[in-house]
């Protein structure tokens, strides 16, 4: 089967980071968030991948290259963003759509069963199988009214609360027979939630299939700190996990679950944990404490420097005994000089150098 992932979009939500890292290489739990989506596809027999790509493809491309685990991978380039529908279009003037495709959004990592999911496709006869996953607050997301038959009766995007007709959402995994492809124009930006699913629901070509597995949508910070400390639980339970050419000093203390990445170094007397996860080739120095914090690959943080509750992107460096407080993000390539304190929910913006203190709630830029 061949599968496309939605994986252009700005993800404005996710900024200043994301100006500089496109949201689907964000590590969680040290991998990027869509070699979560690829290993997935490669479980359940995927062998050829298209990314419908825009902003920042060069980097995506970087990063994966043209295969994954035996899975070809391919890119197609967008000039201008597509919508949901259009990325599926262009991609299929790209590789013949012959049979069942599978199409998902670039930014959920599900723990979901494809196969039971095709063979429920395939025993409904519907022209795109959705799955559904049950949130509490449907009003971030497309959400479905369905019958006994598991028909999609009514599919509402984003409704207010009193509109949603219930409380299973579309979890943006869907498998689609190649002539809803006639449905959507080329070349233009299209919705597949605004101008597919309505009508397909109202002719009843709409199917919907629950799983019962994880779900995670990333939308902005907050949902991409509860899926790195869901799974990072979930892998990791009591324990801590260390990759291959980590060094941890058996003088420092490490509260679990911890993750700590290939080739990265905790000094002696430092406090890791819990909720804690270090990327690939970092440096925390002596004394350091860090609680529930994301850290990205390669950066350095001083000796006697605390830590908490803060999302730290890649290729940072902070100084001795620095302070950075709950909800504060760092973006990449950002330089804090020792000493500095980094007030609560403060936003530093890439490649900024910051020597002095940083009030609360102030954005760096
Ligand atoms: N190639 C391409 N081009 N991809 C795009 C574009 C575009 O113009 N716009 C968005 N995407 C990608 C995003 O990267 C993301 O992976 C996916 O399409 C969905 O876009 P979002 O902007 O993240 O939509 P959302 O999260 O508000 O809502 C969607 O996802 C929810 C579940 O997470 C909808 O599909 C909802 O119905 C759904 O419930
Ligand atoms: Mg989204």
């Amino acid at each position: 089967m061949k599968a496309i992932i939605l994986a252009g979009g700005y993800a404005t939500r996710l900024r200043p980071i994301s100006y500089v890292i496109p949201k689907l290489l964000f590590p969680v739990v040290g991998k990027p968030m869509v070699h979560w989506t690829l290993d997935m596809l490669k479980k359940f027999g995927v062998n050829e991948v298209i990314l419908g790509v825009n902003y920042l493809a060069d980097l995506l491309r970087a990063e994966l290259g043209s295969t994954y685990d035996g899975m070809h991978v391919r890119y197609s380039l967008e000039k201008t963003p597509l919508g949901t529908a259009g990325p599926i279009k262009l991609a299929s003037h790209l590789t013949k759509l012959h049979g069942t495709f599978l199409a998902m959004n670039g930014d959920v990592i599900a723990d979901i069963n494809i196969r039971r999911m095709l063979s429920h496709h395939l025993k409904t006869e519907a022209s795109i199988t959705d799955a559904l996953h049950e949130v509490m607050d449907p009003r971030r997301f497309g959400v479905v009214e369905l019958d006994s038959a598991h028909r999609i009766l009514r599919f509402v995007e984003k409704p207010n609360l009193n509109e949603a007709p219930s409380r299973l959402a579309n979890a943006g995994i869907y498998l689609i027979e190649p002539d809803v492809l006639r449905m959507i124009p080329d070349d233009r930006k299209f919705s597949l939630e605004r101008q597919i699913f309505p009508g397909l629901a109202r002719q009843r070509r709409l199917s919907g299939f629950t799983f019962p597995g994880y779900w995670f949508d990333i939308g902005n910070l907050s949902d991409y700190q509860r899926a790195n400390f869901e799974l990072l639980s979930r892998k990791a339970g009591k324990s801590t996990l260390q990759e291959k050419r980590s060094k941890v000093s058996n003088r420092s203390a490490l509260r679990p679950p911890v993750y700590v990445g290939r080739g990265s170094r905790i000094e002696s007397g430092s406090s890791l944990g819990p909720f804690v996860l270090i990327g690939k080739s970092g440096q925390v120095g002596k004394r350091t404490r860090i609680t529930k914090s994301i850290i990205f690959d390669e950066v350095t943080i001083g000796e006697g420097s605390r830590v908490d509750g803060a999302v730290i992107a890649s290729n940072v460096t902070i100084g001795k005994n620095v302070k950075i407080e709950r909800g504060s993000t760092l973006s990449p390539y950002v330089q804090v000089g020792d000493g500095v304190r980094i007030g609560e929910n403060a936003v530093v913006h890439p490649y900024k150098e910051v020597a002095t203190n940083v009030s609360p709630g102030k954005h760096v830029m």
